[in-house]
């Protein structure tokens, strides 16, 4: 079974690029709403609340799991990599569960964007949080030094769209404003730094233009862990291992999604269904 990790909705775009590249696995998706976004939190918060979520799925034997989330990617992934998987000897519990995996989705989509750039200039949008920790801009310096690079925060989108208004006109507004410098900067690619920004695809592209290449960091981390699990044939093999999870009916059968959230289970099921177009009923936890 692979975990994904998400504030929100957003990680749902990732589980759903996941699905359609590897059907064969099962899934356990966590939504933290209760505490969404985070985006616009203290770096602090957001490693506490990653923390949190990380426990959660070490807690179920989860072999992998995914930071389905840009800002937790960007801020808390390095410092939790470094105390759970790579030091054996920090005194955490937790920390004895060395032999787990987890990855984000920055390397991958830099990865991609450097690839389909011509004119090596790269703009990324995300929250405040992944556009202050320049995270974007390091990992494509370090692929290419010679990147022009844009970041520009975007910190009303996520409400936008937990709220369902990402359709709206008010909605397209606000987008074109945030993308109006990125627009003057002239990139050939432009970076969904943001999970949940490919919910908007279409506006974005409807305002960048035929020219800009809008990249969202869905199809990127699933060919990536594609990629990663034909190198590990050993990782590839503990996914199909049934794991303690929340509904472990769900693990008996390859191929089944676990969806949990933090709070009010009914919307998150309603938007869930809404966007993956099939049946979702979603199971309240606490982290
Ligand atoms: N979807 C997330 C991301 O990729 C988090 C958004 C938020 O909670 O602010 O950054």
């Amino acid at each position: 079974m692979i975990g994904l990790f998400d504030s929100g909705y957003g990680g749902l775009t990732v589980l759903k690029a996941l699905r359609k590249r590897l059907p064969q696995y099962d899934y356990l998706y966590l939504g933290d709403n209760l505490r969404v976004p985070y985006g616009s939190r203290s770096p602090e918060t957001i490693r506490e609340f990653s923390e949190e979520a990380l426990h959660f799925f070490f807690k179920k034997n989860i072999p992998l799991t995914i930071f389905a989330c840009n800002t937790a990617s960007a801020v808390a992934l390095p410092c939790l990599q470094e105390k759970y998987l790579r030091t054996p000897n920090v005194t955490d519990s937790v920390a004895s569960l060395a032999d787990k995996k987890v990855l984000g989705v920055i390397i991958p989509v830099a990865e991609k964007a450097i690839k389909i750039t011509k004119n090596k200039r790269i703009a990324i949008v995300g929250t405040r949080a992944t556009i202050n920790s320049k995270a974007y801009e390091k990992e494509l310096h370090k692929l290419d030094p010679n990147i022009k690079t844009l970041g520009q925060a975007c910190p009303l989108l996520v409400p936008l769209i937990e709220e369902g208004w990402h359709h709206k006109p008010e909605a397209r507004s606000i987008l074109k404003k945030y993308l109006a410098p990125i627009k003057d900067f002239a990139p050939d690619t432009l970076i969904l730094g943001c999970t949940h920004y490919p919910i908007m695809h279409d506006v974005f592209e409807d305002i960048m233009g035929t020219r800009v290449h809008v990249l969202d960091s869905s199809t990127a981390v699933a060919d990536s862990l594609a990629d990663y699990l034909n190198r590990h044939p050993e990782i590839e093999s503990q996914l199909t291992k049934s794991s303690d999870t929340t509904n472990s009916s769900a693990s008996a059968k390859l191929g089944t999604v676990t969806f949990t959230c933090t709070d009010a289970p009914e919307r998150f099921s309603e938007f869930a269904q809404k966007f993956l177009g099939e049946r979702v009923i979603a199971e309240i936890v606490k982290l």
